[in-house]
């Protein structure tokens, strides 16, 4: 049996430069990963099986660790079943990016439980078929992000951060969000000089889905601006939301079903997080 972390994400900026014709948005996003993660057993068997900690996850072939492992059978040819016991602590719909990790982790286990068939570069590409965010995840933790956040360019670790991640009940549907952009105030600058400031501690943070999100679910507008009066510097929406993460000496003493401090992490290149 193979144990793995599948950590979240965080956006620490988010520009949306346009709606595509295929329907996805093309994007350019700076992507850091956090220590809060789920915890993955991984073993081969003779068949597909998933449990899951908490009721609200599938465990049938629409859950991205499912889509990984056909998509790894698909590419290799190999055949084998995956047995797969996911312990769950990053919340769902968040904009944490908790699927698309597990995806990723999955395809490092099979490489990894399967002595090493294919190149962790060719499993990146491979991966951006199950989604978009999946690629990240085997860059190093940070990344600067474009196309629909598929095409990864490798960044040095940021300076050491503390924070506070926050969700409400509610989740958001990301097709939902990117529906509610508003394509007409779009800005098209060239952000990878803005990516490599906060590796000089200048950070700019911003989210071009945080005001089609407050259109979806308005009681965030009023959730963003308690937590700035707890006293953070930065309070963001992550992603296409809702949770949002709040940087500075503030804590958060709202009553949230979810609020943990966490901080950026980093792997090293062989190993996974
Ligand atoms: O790639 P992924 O399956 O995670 O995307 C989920 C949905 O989010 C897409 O179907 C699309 O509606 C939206 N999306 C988008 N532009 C992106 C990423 C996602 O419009 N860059």
């Amino acid at each position: 049996m193979l144990t793995l972390r599948s950590p979240a994400k965080l956006n620490l900026f988010l520009q949306i430069v346009n709606r595509r014709e295929d329907g996805y948005h093309n994007l350019a996003s700076l992507f850091q990963t956090i220590e809060l993660h789920d915890t993955v057993h991984f073993a081969l068997s003779k068949e597909d099986h998933l449990t899951c900690s908490v009721e609200d996850i599938p465990t049938d072939s629409s859950n991205l660790i499912f889509k990984a492992a056909d998509l790894f059978r698909k590419k290799t040819g190999l055949r084998f079943g995956l047995n797969v016991r996911l312990e769950k602590n990053i919340p769902s719909q968040a904009g944490l990016g908790g699927g698309s990790s597990n995806a990723a982790t999955t395809l490092w286990a099979l490489n990894t439980l399967l002595d090493h068939p294919v190149e962790i570069s060719e499993l990146a590409a491979w991966s951006s078929e199950v989604g978009s965010d999946v690629p990240f995840f085997f860059s190093q933790g940070t990344a600067f992000c474009t196309g629909r956040g598929e095409k990864v360019q490798i960044l040095d670790p940021l300076p050491p951060c503390t924070l506070w991640i926050v969700k409400p009940n509610e989740g958001l549907s990301t097709p939902d969000v990117y529906r509610r952009v508003d394509l007409k105030n779009l800005s098209a600058c060239n952000l990878l000089q803005l990516a490599n400031q906060f590796g000089a501690g200048y950070s700019t943070y911003f989210n071009d889905l945080e005001k089609a999100a407050f259109l979806v679910l308005p009681e965030l507008k009023a959730l963003k601006a308690s937590l700035i009066e707890c006293g953070f510097d930065t309070v963001l929406m992550t992603g296409s939301g809702s949770a949002f993460f709040c940087i500075g000496d503030g804590t958060p003493t709202l009553n949230l079903p979810f609020i943990q401090k966490t901080q950026f992490i980093n792997r090293k290149a062989d190993s996974w997080y």
